[in-house]
């Protein structure tokens, strides 16, 4: 049993503007100089442990979640201790919110809205450019956000340009320099602070006349969005939750549901335009409603581009993990992209190959985590990505491309194609018309 963890000597601050200038590539420098776990220092979140062995990964996924806090470590990350969201939230709080939000992303509620994110993926194409090259990642996000705006809050189509503007507003205002600083009287400093609290005012106004519009609505109990399940809970005392609650519960929903699948489809279209030999079966199988083919190309691609590249997790006490002595307080944090990019796992690791979700089951692909933390909406988001990647191909044939791969660049908690997924689209009645 070590008791130094392997890692760099450098100074913290050193540590840090190295991580923080390039994650990716700092943690796999790190990974080549000192093994599977290594210990290193990174501001906001003090002493890191990083996993990089799926064993180890999955061990901590397992592990008592008394002892490795995911709400802790989030909460330090985010610089915020609110216990009402799901993702800060641990312990029976943790347990109570996951069981009231579940039936909203589960089997039958995601299988009804199959046609309307079709539909939404339908009006959107609409409005694309064709026959240029336009950043995809931009239509993407509108697709996820009205999506996921109806799924949590309901919100049917005469008030969904006025909420989608509110919301994509108020997350681009958001920055990781932000984040990094971890310190909201330092961010206040920023320059466009004040445009960003008015940005926060106005949502907040907005998302509490819809939660009010809800607790009025006599046909709530026959509504199944997330927030009729929030607004007709009780809590531990027998009263409804606070408005305050919900709201916090909305955002977290929002942003871990849209930035997400956002980033999920943008990473697919910006492979499958690099390898025309997959592009071509997947346009074949979207024609011929091969939702086996179509279900393997999104696992392969949420393994070749890991949206999600990292996770956290708090060690409250002292503890043995992985061979190694870690302090209390430190955060462990399992690297998924690196399982997820091995060699060893995987064999042709750098190739957009879906077959090999045909052939195995895959026991080491953790896009969305494990455990009892396990990503809520991981269903919701397999059948969303099918369901808009079917829609996109029956209705225009990409350009092939031999540019670079798009660079990691990492937004918040995602990892997203750093010029937002360039592509070119004809429509394919067109392309039939020219052959
Ligand atoms: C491709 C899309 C998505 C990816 C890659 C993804 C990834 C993840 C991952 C890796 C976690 C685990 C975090 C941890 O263990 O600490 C997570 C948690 C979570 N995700 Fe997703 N997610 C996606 C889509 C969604 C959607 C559509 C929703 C729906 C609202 C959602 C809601 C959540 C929530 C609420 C949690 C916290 C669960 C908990 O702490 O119990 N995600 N997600």
């Amino acid at each position: 049993m070590s008791a130094v963890l392997p890692g760099p000597r450098l100074s913290a601050a050193v540590q840090t503007a190295l991580y923080w200038a390039s994650p990716r590539r700092t943690v796999r420098r790190w990974q080549a100089a000192y093994g599977d776990v290594i210990g290193a220092t990174v501001h906001p979140m003090g002493q890191v442990v990083f996993l990089c062995r799926a064993g180890d990964i999955k061990d901590l996924m397992r592990a008592d979640p008394a002892t490795f806090r995911a709400g802790a470590a989030n909460a330090a990350l985010g610089g915020s201790s609110s216990t009402f969201s799901l993702l800060t939230a641990d312990g029976p709080q943790h347990t109570n919110a996951r069981a009231l939000l579940m039936p909203a992303f589960h089997g039958r509620a995601v299988r009804a809205q199959v046609e309307y994110m079709a539909e939404i993926t339908d009006t959107n194409m609409a409005t694309w450019p064709v026959g240029r090259p336009f950043a995809l990642h931009r239509y993407t996000k509108e697709i996820a956000l009205d999506v996921i705006l109806r799924v949590v809050m309901g919100i049917g189509p005469d008030r969904l340009a006025e909420v989608r503007a509110a919301m994509l507003q108020l997350s681009r205002t958001e920055s990781a320099v932000e984040l990094a600083l971890g310190s909201p009287v330092l961010a206040r400093l920023l320059p466009y602070a004040r445009r960003r609290e008015r940005h926060l005012a106005d949502s907040h106004r907005l998302l509490q006349e819809i939660i009010a519009a809800h607790r009025d609505d006599p046909a709530l109990d026959q509504r199944v969005d997330a927030l009729a399940l929030l607004v007709g809970a009780r809590g531990e005392d027998g009263k409804p939750l606070s408005d305050r609650e919900i709201e916090e519960q909305l955002i977290t929903l929002l942003v871990a549901g849209y930035e997400t699948t956002a980033a999920g489809l943008a990473w697919t279209f910006e492979q499958l335009v690099r390898t025309p030999s997959v592009l071509a079966k997947a346009a074949s199988a979207a024609d011929t409603d091969d939702d086996e083919y179509l279900d393997a190309l999104v696992k392969e691609s949420l393994r070749l581009r890991t949206v999600v590249p990292d996770l956290s997790r708090m060690a409250m006490t002292d503890v043995e993990f992985a061979g190694h002595r870690i302090a209390a307080g430190s955060i462990l944090t399992p690297c998924l992209d690196v399982v997820h990019e091995s060699p060893s796992l995987f064999g042709d690791a750098g190739v957009l190959r879906p077959e090999r979700f045909l052939e195995d089951k895959a026991a080491n692909w953790l896009p969305f985590g494990g455990g009892i933390r396990r990503c809520l909406g991981a269903t919701f988001a397999l059948v969303e990505m099918r369901t808009v990647i079917k829609q996109m191909l029956r209705r225009f044939s990409f350009s092939a491309t031999s540019a670079a791969d798009e660079r990691f660049v990492r937004r918040h908690i995602t990892s997203e194609p750093g010029r937002g997924a360039m592509v070119t689209v004809q429509a394919r009645a067109a392309v039939a018309a020219a052959r």
